[in-house]
């Protein structure tokens, strides 16, 4: 049997100080007022940094140390999805904050523009919404059967992960993508990320 035409999403444990890298993100979340008024028109119940404050990397040292141990990941993402290149040509372009309150939440996208994209969980609370991703091939699959529900992961037309504190998690951007409604009482905080070609 082979196994063809694989997806590989990338999720790994990374050691990070993250009550600083929190507080870091209620202080951009304070001050980053273009992003709290696109957010108020375009994210309910929610901010993202995303389009305002979204080059991170270049403006904290914090998220300079954070991107330098991101691209250790990246590197080795390229290697498992057997890439002909190395780290070295992308760069990130876009690092931006999210923090989903009660009832917020993210619809199905893809990263346009960018090869690599992902997201680093700051702080995940309890019942926190996981992330959903979509099998791209979805509407090519004309009279095929339904899934199994207990299916394995790999034979899924789409896969949850529930991430925790201090997870990154990393997949292509052309991947489709969205995070559920997140009902937990506390926020639901992350950062993400965009590579694209140098
Ligand atoms: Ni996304």
């Amino acid at each position: 049997m082979y196994q063809l035409f694989t997806t590989l999403v990338y999720q790994k444990k990374m050691a990070f100080n993250l009550e600083d890298l929190k507080l870091e993100i209620q202080q951009i979340m304070t001050a980053d007022n273009a992003g709290l008024r696109w957010s108020k028109q375009n994210y309910r119940n929610g901010y993202t940094s995303y389009g305002s404050w979204d080059q991170m990397h270049k403006m904290s040292s914090t998220f300079e140390r954070l991107q330098k141990k991101i691209d250790a990941h990246v590197e080795a993402y390229l290697r498992k999805l057997e890439y002909d290149i190395s780290i070295k040509a992308l760069q990130m372009d876009t690092f931006w904050v999210n923090v989903m309150k009660t009832n917020t939440i993210h619809s199905a996208h893809i990263h346009p523009h960018s090869v690599i994209s992902g997201t680093f969980y700051v702080d995940i609370p309890p019942k926190a919404s996981a992330i959903k991703f979509e099998d791209p091939r979805l509407g090519f699959f004309m009279n095929a059967p339904m899934i199994k529900e207990k299916a394995q992961p790999r034979n899924q037309r789409f896969f949850e992960i529930q991430p925790q504190s201090g997870d990154l998690i990393l997949f292509e951007s052309w991947l489709k993508h969205e995070v559920p409604l997140h009902t937990a009482k506390q926020p639901r905080i992350s950062v993400s990320f965009n590579y694209g070609w140098k």
